[in-house]
């Protein structure tokens, strides 16, 4: 038997909603980004990211729906992203899900974010062996997850302050690079001299697999600060200067993130790696991670670029998991911004 899921998706600043078959076969995936709304903030104003979920949600499931020539009827259950994320945006996407689950009398999925995220590698290439370790960076989130079996994850290291992405999105809005500060510091990177500036990233030694940004985020401030720097007057022409400043930046953040990926991986001794969320669509990371997972004689899983930053197919492929586990939600359902991953 086929299970047909439609996902819903609201837990930050893009709207998205999707078809999903058996976890596996994406039939629609449709995000609605919100990024220029907030691009003039350097960030993610919540306030408007709700007002804008709200605009846009019903002609984004009406899209999904056309998009996989399905009707409401064809479902088998509707899954949604129930946190964590802002409380208004989260909202937003949980009522719709609800409404349509109820209206239609399908089963209701509740979704934590993260676990979207790292079933995004099983939708992209089906079958990975496990156990897996999981390295899932995003603007929200810098997590080691094991994955023991399916729809299990136990947590192995996280931030202590700052997210990756959010180091990213901080120094691009330092420089007046724009937001999302990610592909922006990826792009200029490139080519660039990544070894004209020597960034640590603090260790932390106490064996666990805790990362630490906001040392980094500060060290750049300082050398912006020590050198007279100004905000870049054109993001179209960036001086060699700053191009050089990020990409040494961002090769610390990659140094960093993979440190501490390749030490739990061989303590862990994995069958698999993932590396999924935002930041797993930074080229130099994924060009790493590879040669890592090559050194640990390991099978390296990324997701292609658009399931990789937030989507609704992979809160599908999390949905399809809680389906066979037996999850399911109450109409109480209530979004909640600090949802423990289980
Ligand atoms: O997973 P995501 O779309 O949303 C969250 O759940 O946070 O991740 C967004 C984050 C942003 O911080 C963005 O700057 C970062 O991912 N990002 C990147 C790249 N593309 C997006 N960071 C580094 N390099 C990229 N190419
Ligand atoms: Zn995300």
């Amino acid at each position: 038997m086929t299970v047909r899921i439609l996902a819903i998706e609201t837990s930050c600043d893009e709207t998205a909603a999707a078809v999903v078959e058996d976890g596996r076969a994406i039939l629609s995936n449709v995000v609605s980004s919100q990024v220029a709304v907030h691009a003039p903030y350097g960030g993610v104003v919540p306030e408007l990211a709700s007002r804008h979920h709200l605009e846009n949600i019903v002609p984004v499931i009406e899209q999904a729906m056309a998009g996989a020539q399905a009707t409401f009827a064809d479902l088998d259950a509707v899954g949604v992203t129930q946190g964590p994320g802002l409380v208004g945006a989260l909202l937003v996407g949980v009522q719709a899900a609800k409404g349509i689950a109820f209206v239609h009398d399908k089963p209701l999925i509740p979704v934590h974010h993260i676990a979207g995220h790292i079933q995004a590698p099983f939708l992209a290439h089906g079958e990975i062996p496990l156990p897996a370790l999981a390295l899932v960076v995003s603007g929200g989130h810098t997590h080691l997850y094991e994955v023991p079996g399916e729809g299990r994850y136990l947590l192995l290291g996280r931030t202590r302050d700052d997210a990756a992405g959010e180091a990213f999105d901080k120094v691009a809005k330092l420089l007046g690079l724009g937001y999302p500060g990610g592909p922006v510091i990826d792009r200029l990177a490139r080519g660039a001299n990544d070894r004209a500036h020597e960034f640590t990233v603090a260790r932390i030694k106490d064996g666990s697999g805790d990362y630490s940004f906001s040392g980094l985020k500060t060290a750049v401030l300082y050398h912006v600060r020590r050198e007279g720097i100004g905000p870049v007057a054109d993001p179209a022409s960036v001086p060699d200067g700053i191009r050089d400043l990020v990409a040494s930046f961002q090769r610390a953040v990659v140094t960093a993130l993979l440190r501490r990926f390749r030490a739990v991986a061989e303590t862990r001794r994995p069958a698999s790696l993932l590396l999924t969320g935002g930041v797993a669509a930074n080229s130099l990371l994924r060009a790493e991670a590879k040669t890592m997972a090559d050194e640990l004689g390991l099978p390296l899983f990324v997701p292609p670029i658009a399931l990789s930053t937030d989507n609704a197919a992979m809160i599908g492929a999390a949905a399809f998991v809680g389906w066979r586990l037996g999850r399911r939600a109450g109409w109480d359902l209530n979004a909640d911004t600090h949802l423990p991953l289980a």
